[in-house]
């Protein structure tokens, strides 16, 4: 018989009952080390005092009331990120792809005001994720994602990762929008390098397409910026949010220029639930405790020195790691030993991480994460990398 709950996901036999900081705790009582945080979603922990306290001031006010309406909180949290980065204006969304489907739909829209309805087509790199709407699996064209749902929207022309002279060679009169992740999640936590992104910046702009990151899963603090697209000086004109603006409350949002978002006028674009009060008083919540003097700093911080106690992990257990990327508090180990049999033998010794492509385990802790949870992270790897090793 069919489970209640659809089974589209070959799910792990734990239940958890509570999360506080950096640990969950399942029914039977067990203590998990979460280095996952809900895939880079619990950006603050689980259960911070703060999110708790502005979530639940506003459940006691007011919880929806439609985008009818002006909303107070999106006029804040918008204001906010305006002032915090490229954008001039925003849309907000539930969850990730919705935020990225805006995106998509605002790039089509603009060459279609700006006199180039042909330019409908989006370059996008190596093993791009974006979610699993028709669109975004058509984005991504990976197999197990798109079998059995076609016909598939044809508009993604896809080349490696990191190559500029591929992105170069791709670009055709039909071209609308260069569309990365700056750093690739699900494909396997590599960070795209600097040069290219800035080099995709100039690609755009020579030939009048629009520059569209994916900041889902490495936006928001989790590499040490604000946004990973500060560290290499340039700015998209289009990105999607999402993950960890909401701690963990479904919550996402397109950021655009004015500029790209000149066609996105009234009846182009809607959403029944997105942006409403509750999620927008745990969004200007986040962003209070992120932007506090100092927890970007302190992100760099336990990054490196994660980062250094990986490395070191890697050296002496050369026959179960293979090396270290990413940047910040999104980290991947990739394997020499299958990844998932490492995940699992972590999750029997208390640790939780996820696995990505290319054989890669992605280390996400809470950015709140200290130094006595990486130690303790590290001793689990230890001990694990040692009996696997055995
Ligand atoms: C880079 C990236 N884009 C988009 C998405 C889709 O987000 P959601 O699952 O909230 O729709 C994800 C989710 O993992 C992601 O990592």
């Amino acid at each position: 018989m069919i489970p209640v709950v659809m089974p589209t996901y070959s799910r792990i036999d734990v239940v958890f009952e509570r999360g506080e900081g950096c640990f969950l705790y399942d029914t039977t009582g067990r203590r998990f080390l979460d280095f996952t945080s809900g895939i880079a979603v619990n950006a603050l922990g689980h259960a911070h005092p703060y999110l708790v306290e502005k979530l639940t001031e506003q459940a006691h006010k007011l919880w929806h009331t439609s985008n009818l309406f002006r909303v107070a909180g999106q006029e804040k949290l918008a204001g906010r990120l305006k002032e915090l980065t490229f954008a001039d204006t925003m849309f907000f969304t539930n969850s990730g792809v919705e935020a990225w489907e805006c995106g998509v739909k605002l790039v089509r829209k603009y060459h279609y005001e700006t006199g180039h309805p042909e330019k409908t087509r989006f370059i996008v790199a190596g093993g791009n994720f974006h979610g699993r709407t028709m669109t975004a699996i058509a984005a991504s064209g990976q197999d197990k994602m798109v079998k059995g749902f076609g016909p598939l929207l044809d508009s993604f022309d896809r080349v490696a990762y990191d190559d500029v002279e591929a992105v170069k060679a791709a670009v055709t009169p039909q071209t609308a929008a260069i569309l990365v992740e700056p750093i690739l999640g699900e494909g396997g936590i590599r960070p795209a390098s600097l040069g290219y992104l800035k080099a995709l910046r100039a690609i755009a702009d020579e030939h009048g397409l629009l520059l569209f990151f994916d900041e889902i899963q490495c936006g928001v603090g989790r590499t040490g910026k604000l946004f990973a697209y500060e560290w290499a000086g340039v700015t998209p004109d289009v990105m999607c949010i999402a993950k960890g603006i909401g701690g963990g409350f479904p919550l996402g949002a397109c950021l655009a220029t004015e500029k790209a978002a000149q066609g996105m006028v009234a009846g182009t674009h809607g959403s029944t639930f997105g942006g409403n009060p509750l999620a927008m008083a745990v969004g200007n919540a986040v962003l209070d405790v992120v932007l506090q003097p100092g927890f970007l700093d302190n992100v760099i911080a336990k990054g490196a020195l994660l980062e250094g106690k990986l490395d070191d992990l890697v050296k002496r257990h050369p026959s179960v790691l293979d090396s270290v990327r990413g940047k910040g508090l999104i980290l991947g180990l990739k394997c020499v030993v299958p990844a998932g049999d490492l995940v699992t033998a972590l999750r029997d010794n208390g640790m939780l991480v996820v696995s990505a492509a290319d054989n890669v385990i992605r280390i996400l802790p809470p950015l709140i994460v200290g130094e006595a949870e990486i130690n303790e992270a590290v001793a689990i790897l230890d001990r694990t990398c040692a009996a696997l090793a055995a």
